[in-house]
């Protein structure tokens, strides 16, 4: 949501910003813009709608812009303020001397702004971030110290924010600050850099030190200072970022959705490695520090996530209960935060995230700290807010997932659900140890499952075809599939933005049945073998009855179905408890190519946001 670079050294600074920018465009594209210091000026340029219009702009303009020395940029995810050229990223004072970029929302903007009027500041936008420019540019025309005014300024904000903030009197300084909204300073050789993440960053240096709440940089070519609120000087670790430049290119694939959905064999393998590697022997999880007398007083687990994680929590609760014998509730983290009585000492709860930053989890996690619950973070951002609230953490390391769909974070964090759940039963005993033989072996045959689906992609393409003019679908199962249909659903609904709902099959008659006719498909995950299979297809009898088109998700050795569907995609057989690790594969590719037909931006999905950093 919204992506900052900031940038003070000897290469070409225009490229520096519009390279790192281009890397966090997945962050939001509503706007984009650039303050840059140039012939002892700050020069800013701003364009709506996505970066590319921002390059034609520079590009119109090169004649004026001429050597510049460092520079701040922002794409921008409209939240105070419709997206519009005003309201974009930098911001300015008065006098236009300061230029201002913002990640994040302050909550008392109106009040301050107020103030700000009275002393008479005159405002162009409707954004929060507007304030922070004149605060500041206020608080500097008192202390002549740029650092001081940022540092009086953040005092008087509340919210969350990640700023930049250059000044035309303090050449090639750059002063960042954080409350609840990431950025990071990442270290080069007479270069240094702000960014909001680290994509932005990652193509020239992985050295970078982490900034944490109420933490103040400034930056130059040659040095970087980390101070509290008050001025004293912070000495923090440089870290070496885990990431490789090549996880942002597409590497052939037309996008990163194509790319990251054939990525997924491998995120897998790379999920197992060194958790699971012997059928014989118990799963390991380093991060985990539960231990079978704390697992004994648990009463029971929540786990709380958003989206496409909450989807995966859901496969993870029938895992657990399945497995482990520990009653699971999952609830979406903007729920749960009303939730006064679920959560105390006895509870452990499991955040899930790809980006580890989301604003609604991130409050449900420290709310549940706060009742003293043990907190064990998924995450696919081991460097991320979340992952640093950890008691316990599992690393999903599925690498930078660009689009703004997920797909390999998915099955990268169900796989974690199957490891947590055999490691919860190998603590209590309460799996026989043949069948936990039997699931480690087959889980470890996923990833080459996977490779046969991807390595035929034309059946889902022709379904793909054959439905993308239809404007509603219902996605139906039973058991662990039924995170898998609402996660089908939602691939569907946001890349295409087709009408697309997941729901319990058993539930269809007790509603949705009646919405039912031949233009609206009905697509039905199920698994012979499974304890799901034949009711479902009993479901599907009756859809098929009010003349639904069906479409079924089904393994290669299902043989009798193909007279009752409309069509029939078919996985590689597979226990149907470990079947939504594989089911979930061609539903993303169904909604990828439907999106392709369709013509829509698969990547960059309107009013999307990658990391949603906002409750
Ligand atoms: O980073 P998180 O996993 O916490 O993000 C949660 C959701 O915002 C995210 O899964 C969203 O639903 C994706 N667009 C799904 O594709």
């Amino acid at each position: 949501m919204c992506g900052i670079v900031g940038y003070a050294g000897k290469r070409d600074v225009v490229s520096v910003l519009f390279k790192g920018l281009t890397n966090l465009e997945y962050r939001g594209y509503d706007s984009a813009g650039m303050a840059l210091r140039d012939d002892g000026e700050i020069k800013i340029y701003k364009t709506l709608g996505k970066l590319i219009n921002l390059k034609n702009e520079l590009e119109l303009k090169k004649n004026e812009i001429h050597h510049p020395t460092s520079g701040i940029g922002h794409i921008r995810w409209a939240t105070h303020g419709s997206p519009s050229l005003v309201n974009a990223h930098p911001h300015t004072c008065n006098c236009g001397k300061l230029a201002i970029v913002h990640n994040g929302i302050i909550e008392n903007y109106k009040e301050l702004r107020e103030e700000l009027i009275k002393k008479g500041c005159t405002f162009k936008s409707q954004t929060d971030t507007e304030t922070i420019a004149h605060l500041v540019a206020n608080e500097y025309s008192i202390t002549k110290n740029l650092e001081e005014a940022v540092r009086n300024s953040v005092k008087k904000l509340q919210g969350a924010y990640a700023v930049c903030v250059m000044h035309k009197d303090v050449p090639d300084v750059i002063i960042g600050a954080r409350k609840h909204a990431p950025m990071l300073v990442a270290i080069g050789e007479d270069e240094n850099f702000i960014a909001s993440d680290t994509p932005a960053i990652i193509e020239y240096t992985k050295k970078a030190i982490y900034l944490d709440d109420n933490e103040i940089a400034v930056v130059t070519k040659n040095s970087v200072k980390i101070t509290d609120t008050e001025g004293n000087e912070i000495k923090k670790n440089i870290e070496i970022l885990p990431f490789e430049p090549a996880a942002l290119s597409k590497q052939g694939y037309k996008h990163f959705m194509l790319k990251e959905i054939h990525e997924q064999p491998d995120v897998i393998r790379n999920v197992l490695n060194g958790k699971l590697f012997d059928i014989d022997a118990p799963v390991i999880l380093n991060e985990v520090k539960i231990d079978a007398d704390t697992l004994k007083k648990l009463n029971k687990i929540k786990i709380i996530a958003c989206g496409t994680s909450l989807h995966a929590a859901l496969a993870g609760k029938y895992l657990i209960e399945d497995f482990a014998g520990i009653s699971v509730e999952v609830e979406a983290s903007s729920e749960y935060i009303y939730r006064k009585t679920t959560t105390d000492a006895s509870t452990l709860v499991i955040g899930v995230s790809q980006s580890g930053e989301t604003a609604d989890t991130i409050t449900a996690i420290k709310q549940a700290k706060s009742k003293n619950s043990h907190v064990l973070i998924i995450t696919n951002r081991p460097d991320s807010n979340m992952a640093r609230l950890a008691d316990s953490l599992i690393p999903v390391n599925a690498g930078i997932e660009v689009s703004v769909a997920a797909t390999k974070s998915y099955t990268a964090q169900l796989i974690s659900f199957y490891l947590l759940a055999i490691h919860f039963a190998e603590i209590k005993n309460t799996l026989d140890s043949e069948f936990l033989k039997h699931l480690k072996h087959e889980l470890i045959q996923i990833p080459s499952k996977i490779e046969t689906i991807l390595s035929d992609l034309k059946p889902i393409k022709e379904c793909a075809k054959k439905f993308s003019s239809y404007k509603n679908f219902i996605y139906i199962s039973r058991g662990i599939n039924l995170a898998t249909a609402y996660e089908g659903a939602l691939k569907l609904k946001e890349i295409s933005y087709i009408n697309a709902t997941g729901y319990p099959a058993g539930e269809l008659k007790h509603g949705p049945i009646a919405m039912l006719d031949e233009t609206m498909p009905v697509l039905a995950i199920l698994i012979p073998g499974g304890i799901t299979y034949e009711k479902i297809l009993s479901n599907c009898e009756e859809a098929k009855a009010r003349n639904a088109k069906l479409i079924a998700l089904t393994s290669s050795d299902d043989t009798n179905i193909d007279s009752i569907f409309d069509i029939v995609l078919r996985i590689p057989k597979v226990p149907e408890i470990l079947s939504p690790a594989m089911t979930c594969v061609p539903l993303q590719l169904l909604a990828y190519f439907i999106a392709e037909y369709l013509g829509k931006d698969v990547d960059q999905p309107r009013n999307l946001a990658k990391s949603v950093t906002v409750e």
